[in-house]
């Protein structure tokens, strides 16, 4: 596009660049000049106009971009098709309007900025620039029981691209949320539409705190973000791709069977093994220490009474954590 020509060439520049020297390199009228460098500013660039001189880019956007995206993956079933927006409701809504008209599995939007982000339990998932935010759509074969399994995957997924793109010490809330030390960076929450016996389609969407270099009173003692624990701030464009790809493996490996090392890995990341637990199993509190994730995905606790139960879902307070 000629704004992105545009750009470039102003990234290029060491100072200002007049109107007549771009309208001669990109072949068009200074008038086609002007209109882009108004588009590239409604798009968040700073760009200084001063007559005689021309224009000088002061501050680019940190916009996610598909292109961008696109352009490092090369993904055989996550993200096989990515579309970004500025602003929607929630990104898991948007899928799920796109799945009700037949959108092929692999399907992924993402968002700067979302005005009705959901979070698990009817709660909000605050959803202000800095962040990104994405759902998947995937039809996969299978019977709805079998679900938690995907989204466990999908957040093993994004730790492990956490702990590569950051080297910070991410680790899996059994079952959807990833933490690091106490405090929650990244949360999923996986909507499905299901006949009986089989999935029609299930819409994952996966919230990261990734640039916020602070949080609302409410939740500033239980969330963090990637900049506040590394310090630095990440192109967000470039970790997305990463968790993308990471992503993908993990669907892969879902289909075929993790191998005894990847659960192993696995069980290490998850931080809620060997602490104190509540839950709730039909209807029930019960209240033991988190034992072992089995092969189907389901916490298994050992309650004070020697006994084993399982869960497959559901919220866990995990002492220690937020
Ligand atoms: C949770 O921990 O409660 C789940 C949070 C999930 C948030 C993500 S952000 C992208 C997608 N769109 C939404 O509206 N929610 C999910």
């Amino acid at each position: 596009m000629m704004k992105d020509r545009i750009l470039s060439e102003l990234e290029k520049a060491d100072g200002y660049v007049s109107g007549e020297q771009l309208s001669k390199l990109l072949g068009v009228s200074r008038t086609a000049v002007w209109k882009n460098i108004k588009q590239l500013k409604e798009d968040g660039c700073k760009i200084n106009s001063v007559t005689n001189k021309g224009y000088m880019l002061c501050e680019k956007p940190d916009l996610l971009d598909a292109g961008k995206i696109s352009s490092r993956l090369c993904t055989s079933v996550v993200g096989t098709k990515i579309e970004v927006l500025k602003v929607v409701d929630s990104t898991n809504e948007e899928v799920k309007r796109r799945a009700a008209v037949g959108a092929a599995s692999g399907l992924l939007i993402a968002a700067d900025r979302q005005t009705g982000g959901k979070g698990r339990l009817g709660r909000v998932w605050e959803s202000d620039t800095g962040g990104v935010y994405f759902t998947l759509l995937l039809r996969p074969d299978l019977p709805p029981n079998d679900i938690s399994g995907v989204t466990l995957a999908m957040g093993y997924g994004v730790c492990t691209a956490i702990r590569k793109y950051t080297d910070l010490d991410a680790k899996i809330k059994w079952p959807n949320d990833i933490i690091i030390g106490n405090k929650k960076v990244c949360g999923i929450l996986t909507e499905m539409a299901a006949q009986t016996d089989r999935v029609d389609y299930i819409a994952v969407g996966i919230g990261i705190n990734v640039n916020h270099s602070s949080f609302p009173d409410e939740i500033s003692h239980k969330a963090t973000s990637l900049y506040i624990e590394t310090g630095h701030k990440i192109d967000r464009n470039e970790f997305l791709a990463c968790v993308i790809s990471e992503l993908d493996k993990a669907a892969a490996r879902f289909i075929v069977g993790f191998t005894k090392e990847e659960t192993d890995y696995f069980k290490s990341l998850c931080a809620t093994l060997g602490r104190n637990v509540k839950a709730v199993k039909n209807g029930k509190e019960i209240e033991g220490i988190a034992t072992d994730v089995l092969y189907g995905g389901e916490l298994q606790i050992r309650l004070e009474s020697g006994e084993y139960v399982s869960i497959n879902s559901g919220e866990v307070v995990v002492q220690g954590i937020y």
